[in-house]
């Protein structure tokens, strides 16, 4: 990764002339901020693949810059080298609990620069394939929804719908990241599924079921190996599974089924229902709310979550409107 691009942040522009010497001997590309807050500007416009920088400046310091890198969902896979005093321990213990990725002492040991550049990079060069990896699985997901017409933008509604309702119980980020992407990924296991099953107008025989089935875990097998999608595999396995233990794959109940699953689980099935089928039309909003409330009260919906989900979708005419579109579109108004 000779090409690598770093930042080298420092209010004293001596000290950035130094680094930026040192790092262009060894090939790499490096650019320039003299706080943490014009750093932060060029990290967005210019995506490093490292940053190296100074604890003390003015307007914004290493701790913040390094602080506010580690927040950014599109920014905290960039690692951070802090440059610190030898002796300034606080300051190394501040680091670390701001997730600065490895330290250098001042001033700067030319080997020891190269050491730590190189292994950071090298981790950054394996994460960036495995970011790419994750793309790729999202765009055979998107591949699957588009070469079906009956679920065209279901993946995306589904998401949003079940974003919606880890937010309304409170749910932290990170359960709603993986919430995002489980909509997007739940039914990835389908690629698996022939066409003429998985778009049949009629009843499916019980051969045909036994195949629809098996999507659960064939797309959590396709998702296995990327490290970045473990928290998704529980969502992708478990959505189809029903609260009095009569769904599959493993038929868990109640709360054996992991939570995001079983939130998935509702809004899948009312975007199924507000949705065109091949065998039928989309379905009303209340109609649709009709038969969640009776399979709730057969037990096949958690209730609680359902309870929840009845008071969101009933103060949300923006979600409700979402999945309206897609009906009034289905009967071509
Ligand atoms: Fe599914």
């Amino acid at each position: 990764m000779a090409e690598a691009k770093i930042l080298v942040v420092d209010d004293e522009q001596i000290i950035v002339e130094l680094h930026r010497k040192l790092l262009e001997k060894q090939g790499y590309r490096v650019i320039m901020a003299s706080n943490g807050r014009e750093a932060l500007e060029r990290v967005l416009t210019e995506k490093p693949d490292l940053v190296l920088t100074d604890v003390f400046m003015p307007e914004m310091d290493g701790l913040q810059l390094c602080d506010q890198l580690k927040k950014g969902e599109r920014t905290n896979l960039i690692p951070i080298i802090m440059a610190t005093s030898a002796d300034d321990f606080d300051h190394k213990i501040r680091g670390i609990e701001t997730g600065a990725d490895d330290f250098l002492a001042k001033p700067v040991r030319p080997k020891e620069l190269y050491a730590r550049v190189k292994s950071l990079l090298r981790i950054k060069s394996l994460t960036d394939s495995l970011d790419s990896a994750e793309t790729v699985i999202f765009s055979l997901a998107n591949a699957i929804e588009a070469k079906d017409q009956f679920t065209k933008g279901h993946t995306d509604r589904v998401s949003s719908l079940a974003v919606s309702l880890g937010e309304h119980i409170g749910l932290n980020s990170d359960d709603i990241g993986t919430l995002s992407k489980g909509g997007i990924l739940h039914d990835i296991g389908k690629i698996g599924i022939k066409d003429t099953i998985l778009n049949k107008p009629g009843k499916l025989t019980a051969e045909e079921f036994e195949e629809i089935k098996k999507h659960p875990e064939t797309g959590e097998r396709i998702c296995l190996p990327l490290h970045s999608l473990q928290p998704v595999l529980p969502i992708i396995k478990h959505h189809h599974e029903k609260y009095d233990g009569s769904g599959y794959p493993c038929g868990f109940a109640g709360e054996h089924i992991p939570l995001l699953a079983r939130i998935m689980a509702i809004a899948d099935v009312y975007d199924a229902l507000t949705s065109r089928r091949a065998y039928r039309d989309a379905m009303r909003h209340t109609e649709a709310m009709e038969i969640l409330r009776s399979e709730t009260s057969d037990n096949k919906f958690d209730p609680l979550l359902f309870e929840k989900f009845e008071e969101l979708i009933e103060s949300r005419e923006d979600l409700r409107k979402l999945f309206d579109c897609e009906q009034m579109a289905a009967k071509g108004a």
